[in-house]
Order: structure tokens, then sequence, then C-alpha cells
């Protein structure tokens, strides 16, 4: 079987797409399906370019039992050859993504995560970054929620 592929995207690459990444990763694992998926993540912007998660995102991820090891990197045109499903956090991530795709093809893999959420009402997963510890809780919670529900998008 071919293995799917997938991005998550969104600006630093230090909160919410190696959250996702971890959440996903979770997942996989429960179902014994990490065999069959490539993930990774990266972020629209390069400022934060090797560091880990930041320190407040991976103090929430751990209570909830998720070990973030990613280190952030820039998204490029080249993945886009390399993965199925490039997701973007927020509508500027969206934006942003579109501008780099260049090609119709391309801008097909874009989704938003909260597109795939089933319990929760959410246009976006915010940024967490200016924010305090609430913020960090509702992106695992929205990510939580989301990553069910592409894992069930992927495997109908
Ligand atoms: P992220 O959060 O996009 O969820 O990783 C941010 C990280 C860094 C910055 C903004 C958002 N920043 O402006 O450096």
């Amino acid at each position: 079987m071919e293995k799917k592929k997938i991005l998550f995207v969104c600006l630093g690459n230090i909160c919410r797409s190696p959250m996702a990444e971890g959440t996903f990763q979770k997942i996989l694992e429960r179902e014994g399906k990490e065999t069959n998926f490539e993930i990774d993540s990266a972020g629209l912007i390069s400022s934060h370019s090797g560091e880990l998660p930041d320190a407040r995102m991976r103090r929430h991820a751990q209570r909830r039992g998720y070990e973030l090891t990613h280190r952030s990197r820039q998204v490029k045109r080249e993945d886009f050859d390399r993965f199925d499903y490039i997701i973007g956090m927020d509508a500027q991530n969206i934006r942003g993504l579109k501008e780099l795709a260049g090609t119709a093809e391309n801008i097909g893999k874009i989704y938003r995560m909260t597109d795939f959420c089933q319990r929760m009402n959410d246009s976006e997963v915010p940024d967490p970054y200016y924010g305090g510890d609430s913020g960090f809780e509702y992106v695992i919670d929205l990510l939580e929620d989301s990553c069910e529900g592409l894992f069930k998008f992927c495997n109908e």
C-alpha cells in the first residue's frame, strides 16, 4: 500500500504544527498504523529554524502525554512534491501555502486543519504564541479533535 504523506504547517513551526504532528503520531501508534503514513511539520517563516517546540507548548503537551521532539524548519516548494496533504492551521497559513504552491495541482493538496473537526466548532487553530495557558490548552483540544477526524478521512 502507498504511504499517505501528511505535512502540518503553521507560522513558526514551534507551537501548533509540531503539536499536530505529535497528536497524529500518537493516534497512529494507538492504531498500529505508523508504517502506513509519513508525517512531518513545517512553518511559513524561518526565524525558529532548528529549534525545539516552544517550551510552553512542550509543557502543555507533556501534561497530556505527548513528547514533542520536532526541530523547526521552513516549508518549501518541494514539499508539494513529497506530500499528499498539506494542512494549514489558520487563514494566514492557507494564504501563504497557496502563494508557495505555484500550480493548481499543488493548491489541491492544501487543507485546513479545522475542516476535520468532529466535535469542536472553530474555523482556525488560533496562534497561541502571544497568549496565555488557556490558548495552548485550546490548541491541543482542537488538534486532538481534528486529528481524529483526519485519521478517519485518510482511512476512508
Ligand atoms: P506557531 O506559533 O505558528 O503555532 O508555531 C508561532 C511561533 C512563532 C511566531 C508566531 C507564531 N513568531 O512570530 O515568531
